[in-house]
């Protein structure tokens, strides 16, 4: 393939390089384009066929199905790593040794807690809040408690924020769901693992020893390695544009939470069960919903279906699918809606409509039917996937700040009135 590619626009040919990535992607590299140009800009809205950034970080092949964490697959890391491990991976490129895991958890430790202030700020909202505006607003109030965190420039700076959110933000997360439950706030331990440590301050009942169920442990540890990180999807490409205004790690990982929580993206998780739990409520007639999705005219969507890039399986779709008939058997949980989701998944997957637009069931498809099972309320499965999600944002504003890549300002094409002089208003 030549190296450049060439534009003509009227009488004029411009020539742009061409920029190869290490899996045989190709791109323009536009950055002269408006200049060499005398104006002319690209549009592309929704970016579907627009690059952010070069990244190392993870690699996917929507056609074909394939997810890899700095060229490990999705498939290995879940069965074989656990969580840490794969964050450590993720942030810093390597798969950590044992003595670099546990001076990264010991670090994350020593942050473990969070101003006793937050509770003050937890104790005003409504118990009925939305627990990703609760995670949200805390995850930015970090910001005010640690202000050396904020505008960071050294890799050591860095790493330092980087260890205090990792220790902050599952204190945040189960104080969340505490907060929703009525639950008194608690803490951790230093005696037991990270994911012990979520499972702990989630569900410990203040009159009990908690005893860590090893079904719920290692299927709560696949799927935040499942959610980890997705290149530049849309909350992560948050992270990066309010991380490239250098605003702070804390206040870019909130802005992410914002994004997340939209239904068309991390949110559908929620959506997914709450449209499982309708069709069920109305006699489980999957025929009716799938009509309903097809019918332009009626804004229903199937929820869990469908990607952007995926144009084929969601590599953890299927793995969470495998993982929620296991931890339902292995739990003794009998839930209709698994059989619900799978009658919807078999009717689409023979269906022209679905078949023609390429939508197959995506992340968010299976994964609240384990959380439901784990008994976390529908209205925090989206803190969950922030929860997964956070060690790939950390990486992606680390590797922006990092190759010093400048503020994201992506440019328009006007289509408002042209100039017009001011009327007063008693002559409107
Ligand atoms: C995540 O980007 C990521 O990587 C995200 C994520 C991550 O890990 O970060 O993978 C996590 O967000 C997963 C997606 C979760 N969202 C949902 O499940 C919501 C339902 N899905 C859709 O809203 C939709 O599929 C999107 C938003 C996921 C993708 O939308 P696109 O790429 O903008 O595609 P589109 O809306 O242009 O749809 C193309 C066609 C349209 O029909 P036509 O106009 O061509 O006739 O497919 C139709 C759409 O109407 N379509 C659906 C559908 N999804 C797309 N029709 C019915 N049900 C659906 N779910």
């Amino acid at each position: 393939m030549s190296e450049i590619a060439k534009l003509q626009i009227g009488e004029n040919t411009y020539e742009f390089p061409l920029v190869k990535g290490t899996e045989d992607e190709v791109a323009i590299d536009v950055k002269t384009l408006r200049g060499a140009t005398g104006g002319v800009i690209t549009i592309d809205p929704g970016f579907k066929n627009t690059g952010s950034c070069q990244s190392a970080i993870t690699f996917l092949n929507g056609e074909e199905g394939v997810l890899r964490y700095r060229g490990y697959s999705i498939e290995e890391l879940a069965e074989k790593a656990d969580f840490l491990e794969v964050a450590y991976l993720l942030i810093f490129g390597e798969l950590p040794t044992q003595e670099q895991l546990d001076k990264f958890y010991n670090d994350i430790l020593d942050n473990a807690i969070v101003d006793d202030d937050i509770k003050k700020i937890i104790d005003a909202f409504p118990k009925n809040s939305h627990p990703m505006g609760i995670l949200s607003s805390l995850t930015s109030a970090l910001t005010a408690f640690n202000p050396s965190s904020v505008n960071v420039d050294s890799e050591e700076d860095m790493y330092n924020a980087i260890v205090k959110i990792m220790g902050k933000f599952p204190v945040l997360v189960a104080w969340t769901m505490r907060k929703v439950k009525g639950l008194p706030l608690n803490y951790g331990s230093r005696k037991i693992g990270y994911v012990e440590n979520v499972m702990k301050m989630m569900f410990e009942k203040p009159n009990e020893d908690y005893e860590i169920n090893p079904i719920v442990r290692d299927a709560l540890d696949k799927l935040l390695i499942l959610h980890a990180d997705h290149e530049q999807n849309c909350s992560t490409s948050t992270v990066r544009i309010v991380g490239s205004s250098h605003a702070g790690l804390f206040a870019s990982i909130s802005a992410g939470i914002s994004a997340l929580w939209g239904p068309l993206h991390g949110g559908a998780n929620q959506a997914v069960l709450e449209m499982l739990e309708a069709i069920k409520a109305d006699g489980g007639d999957t025929k009716k919903y799938m009509g309903k999705a097809k019918d332009k005219e009626d804004p229903f969507r199937l929820m869990g279906f469908g990607h952007r890039v995926y144009k084929n399986f969601d590599p953890r779709a299927k793995i969470i699918k495998v993982a929620a008939d296991e931890v339902l058997d292995d739990l003794g949980v009998e839930d209709p809606v698994l059989d619900i989701a799978k009658g919807l998944e078999q009717e689409a997957l023979s269906d022209e409509y679905f078949v023609k637009r390429k939508l197959y069931p995506n992340v968010d498809f299976y994964s609240g039917i384990i959380y439901r099972a784990m008994d976390i309320p529908v209205e925090m499965f989206t803190v969950m996937f922030a929860l997964g999600r956070l060690p790939g944002w950390i990486a992606q504003w680390r590797e922006m700040r990092l190759r010093k890549e400048p503020i994201g300002r992506p440019r328009q094409v006007y289509t408002g009135e042209n100039y017009r002089p001011f009327v007063k208003i008693n002559k409107r």
